[in-house]
């Protein structure tokens, strides 16, 4: 099924760029021929936070196109909220023909058409009743690790997510070893999309090499698990209100057509690469931080210690968690899972007094936002005080970008801050995780920020 008007509508006049002297910049370093993509491929993370420097719009060589990074919170708005003037275009047009023209990759028209369909999947009371099997499920998993045994601390939580969104967005009766599986593969399924739609030629991934054989066999696995989790919610007929329901009796108000198995398929897909591997990345980071900061970590005991008494959190439980809530979002701020997007200029745009012309590729970057010294002082230490009311005030606008902004802004943020505080509160409330020793952390730019593996050892705080 798709919108009455499924094509993208012409793009509108853009609006005019906010009023003040931009600073215009070129990335330093660029080779000839291959401009800064050494750069971007070798040290991504570095080079993004490097660029705000240079200027609020800076312009990187990216072979021999152009692109731009915008680097300043303003610009950075002036982009995602007008995302008919700058438009999913580039990686996006790939990820379409792999990903179906599902939520996370449609435009225009198609776009604010599902959206609608599918917002109501997300409404505060549907969080607050997924919540209940995120408590219970951390439990049951937490439950199987013994006092002094060490665990990967992101295989972990990527499993636990997995599992969760299994209960809670598909409410399926999938046994646990196909929920592992789904999992196995969804890793493989996402890495691939991602080089995938990175690969400036995307010869290489259509050799029949071992890599592409595994990802195609993982690519079917998965589709396989939930076209099979489809045909049993068609066949049992019951209606759990949960996502996969909203996706199965969504109706076009006017044709009244319903999404076909194989779109419903594509979204379900879509699902789990957006909120899974994001979501686990941010708790792996948080047990590390917490992990390796004890004055941090103590606070965060106290507190789950006063709010819970020993109990399982409940999603009423959220609001007598500042602190906890805080040290997530500094979490986010520091290792943001999304680290950079782009969209691209659907016509000449004026950045006011710079024309980037029609098909630039304009970037914006998470990480380099919030590293940014102008934006958040000392932006390399974690400080969870900052987003105390008084500081977090201070703090410019737009310059805490997890979850985007826009029409495209994350569906899911909400759901995934309160898994996140959940699953740190139960497991927090009875252990303490501490780094295995010669632990280092390196955060890995893929598709999501990863934290790589984290063995870590479990001390048990109460049984
Ligand atoms: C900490 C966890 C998460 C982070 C950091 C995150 C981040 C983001 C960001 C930055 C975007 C916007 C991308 C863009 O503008 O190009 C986005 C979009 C999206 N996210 Fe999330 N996300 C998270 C969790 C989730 C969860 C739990 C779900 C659902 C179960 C989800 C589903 C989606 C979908 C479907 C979109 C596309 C929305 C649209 O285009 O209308 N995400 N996410």
């Amino acid at each position: 099924m798709t919108s009455a008007n499924p094509s993208p509508s012409a793009s509108p006049p853009a609006r005019p760029v906010p009023d003040r002297a931009w600073r215009f910049g070129t990335a330093p370093g660029g080779l000839p021929l291959l401009g800064h993509v050494l750069s971007l491929w070798r040290r991504p993370l570095d080079f993004l936070a490097s660029l705000p420097a240079h200027g609020d719009l800076v312009e990187v060589r990216l072979g021999p196109r152009r692109a731009y990074l915008a680097a300043h919170p303003e610009l950075v708005r002036h982009v995602l909220l007008q995302p008919r003037v700058f438009d999913k275009g580039g990686v996006f047009d790939k990820a379409r023909q792999l990903l179906g023209n599902s939520l996370s990759v449609s435009r225009g028209e198609e776009h604010r058409f599902q959206r609608r369909l599918i917002q109501p999947a997300f409404h505060s009371a549907k969080i607050a009743e997924y919540t209940t099997a995120v408590a219970d499920d951390t439990r049951t998993v937490t439950d199987a690790w013994r006092p002094g045994e060490t665990r990967d601390i992101s295989d972990a939580m990527h499993a636990l997510l997995m599992r969760v969104a299994a209960r809670t967005l598909f409410s399926t009766g999938l046994d646990d070893e196909v929920v592992e599986e789904a999992r196995q593969c969804l890793r493989v399924v996402s890495h691939g999309i991602y080089k995938r739609t990175t690969a400036p030629l995307g010869i290489k991934e259509k050799l029949p090499t071992p890599g592409n054989r595994a990802y195609d066999r993982a690519n079917a696995r998965l589709r396989q698990i939930v076209a099979e989790m489809i045909s049993a919610r068609r066949e049992s007929g019951t209606e759990s209100g949960d996502l996969l329901s909203v996706l199965l009796h969504a109706e076009h108000p006017e044709t009244h057509e319903r999404l076909k198995d194989h779109e419903v398929l594509d979204q379900v897909v879509t699902f789990l690469v957006a909120g899974s591997e994001t979501t686990a990345s941010t708790l792996a980071f948080v047990f590390h931080l917490l992990g390796t900061l004890p004055a941090v970590e103590a606070r965060v005991h106290a507190e789950v210690d006063e709010a819970l008494g020993g109990r399982t959190p409940t999603y009423e439980d959220l609001s007598a968690l500042p602190y906890t809530r805080n040290v997530i979002t500094e979490s986010l701020r520091l290792y943001p899972p999304s680290w950079m997007a782009m969209r691209v200029a659907a016509q000449d745009v004026d950045f006011g007094g710079r024309t980037v012309p029609a098909g630039t590729m304009i970037l914006y970057s998470a990480y380099a936002l919030h590293r940014n010294p102008d934006l958040f002082p000392d932006p390399d230490t974690f400080d969870p005080g900052r987003w105390e009311a008084d500081r977090a005030r201070q703090v410019p606008r737009g310059a805490l970008l997890p979850f985007g902004a826009g029409s495209h802004k994350c569906i899911g943020d909400v759901l995934a801050l309160t898994e996140t505080a959940l699953i740190v509160a139960t497991i927090a409330a009875r252990w303490r995780l501490r780094p295995a020793p010669g632990t280092q952390l390196r955060p890995e730019p893929k598709a999501t920020l990863e934290a790589g593996p984290l063995p870590m050892v479990c001390e048990r705080r109460r049984p």
